[in-house]
């Protein structure tokens, strides 16, 4: 929660900046892991979601595994202290130098994308000498009811193999001297709120499927469930944990394990999002013809997500708050300062009379946030300050006094 204390600070610091709330992402670890060990389920954390070294130091020493999507994702999680034997590592299009440093590193899987990719893996790991473990990623044919662009479990989608394939992969799969079948991977899509239904349907694919691979003679170790569950973007104060009971207990109780079958799965955002917030400030108020404008000194190029998928993030003036209670009555098109008209934090926000100077949250941001930033416009990447250490931000320069 971002009290008072905060936002006096915040006030001489430079912005923007994320801020971590290291509490809530303990308490949210925390959470994750007592579930994972009361229902017998290994977490993996989706390190794209947010890849700062501190975030992962800190996840990787609660004993999670790594889920990565690049090579490099996986030898920086390894650095932070996830065990190569617990990192896995996805994607449909992994490059040739990526599969060997991974192979080289001995990480727990491959989770395989195409029949192409377990071909080519089965050579590297013959030219260099060392086994590989492959799972195989099935794409289920679910939909996730989720935004098109997040949805990965459809057969619109590039993601994962499709049942029509199933007897080759099998063919294949007893046919690779230096592979060893792990396991079946699944991962339908992200922010996925209707946890219950989608997962149920997922459920329903992955028994058959397993049964299938199993009855073919492969025996499937590990049944991976991906990512996916979806946080309150809407009110991130009411509902700081995402909804991590309902999706565990789905998952345990749908997916049908024999004796010595391991159940994961790969959460990200749900980890990550609601405790970080991008830290901004109003640079000018415009008055536009139509609307009136606040313009922040965060863009599209710290969080992308607005400008890329229209998503929503709450918006609060922090230093409304130290002014008697102003209603929330102002409607302004919160706007960036990237010379792109997409470039929108959200159009018509009620939000208290706000001035030059003030404080903006951008809420929920933890997730897909920092990762995602690029230095669009040449524009410095916003600094990380830990609610653990803030004294370590970069504080603000006036260069003008008003
Ligand atoms: N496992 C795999 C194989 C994935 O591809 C992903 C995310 C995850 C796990 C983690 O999913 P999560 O628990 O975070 O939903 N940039 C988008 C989200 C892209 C998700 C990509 N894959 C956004 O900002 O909404």
């Amino acid at each position: 929660m971002l009290d008072i204390n905060n936002i006096e600070f915040f006030g001489k610091v430079e912005t923007p900046f994320w801020f971590y709330d290291m509490d809530l992402l303990r308490n949210t670890v925390e959470k994750v892991a007592s579930l994972a060990s009361r229902y017998g389920i290994d977490v993996h954390y989706a390190v794209k979601a947010n890849e700062e070294k501190r975030i992962l130091e800190y996840i990787a020493s609660k004993g999670f595994g790594a889920d990565c999507v690049s090579g490099n994702e996986v030898m920086n999680a390894i650095g932070c202290g996830f065990p190569a034997e617990r990192t896995v590592f996805a994607g449909v299009g992994k490059s040739d130098r990526e599969i060997a440093e991974a192979v080289r590193a001995g990480i727990g899987s491959f989770n395989c994308e195409s029949l192409q990719e377990i071909y080519v893996i089965n050579a590297m790991a013959a030219r260099l000498g060392i086994r590989a473990r492959v799972s195989v990623r099935i794409n289920p044919g679910v939909d996730a009811h989720t935004h098109r662009y997040i949805t990965t479990g459809t057969y619109e989608n590039k993601f994962g193999i499709s049942d029509h394939e199933f007897s080759d992969v099998v063919t294949l799969l007893k046919r690779c001297r230096w592979i060893d079948f792990t396991g079946l991977h699944f991962h339908v899509g992200s922010q996925i709120t209707d946890v219950r239904e989608v997962f149920s349907l997922v459920c329903e694919r992955v028994n058959p499927i397993v049964s299938y691979f199993e009855d073919n003679g492969l025996e499937v170790g590990s049944i991976n469930l991906g990512g996916g569950l979806g946080v309150s973007y809407e009110d991130p104060d009411g509902e700081p944990m995402a909804d991590f009971e309902t999706w565990f207990g789905t998952v345990a109780s749908g997916v049908r394990r024999r004796e010595g079958q391991t159940l994961h799965l790969e959460p990200g955002r749900s980890i990550v999002a609601q405790c970080g917030t991008l830290v901004s400030r109003v640079l000018f108020v415009k008055v536009g013809e139509t609307k009136n404008f606040l313009v922040l000194d965060a863009g599209m190029n710290d969080l992308v997500r607005p400008a890329l998928y229209g998503a929503y993030h709450k918006i609060e003036n922090l230093s409304a708050r130290l002014r008697p209670n102003l209603p929330q009555s102002q409607a302004y098109d919160v706007v960036g300062p990237v010379c792109e008209s997409s470039d929108v934090w959200g159009a018509g926000r009620l939000l208290p009379l706000s001035v030059r100077g003030d404080l903006i949250a951008i809420r929920s941001a933890g997730a897909y946030g920092q990762s995602m930033s690029s230095r669009y416009n040449l524009r410095d990447p916003a600094p990380a300050v830990y609610s653990d250490d803030m004294h370590g931000a970069r504080l603000r320069t006036e260069y003008f006094q008003e």
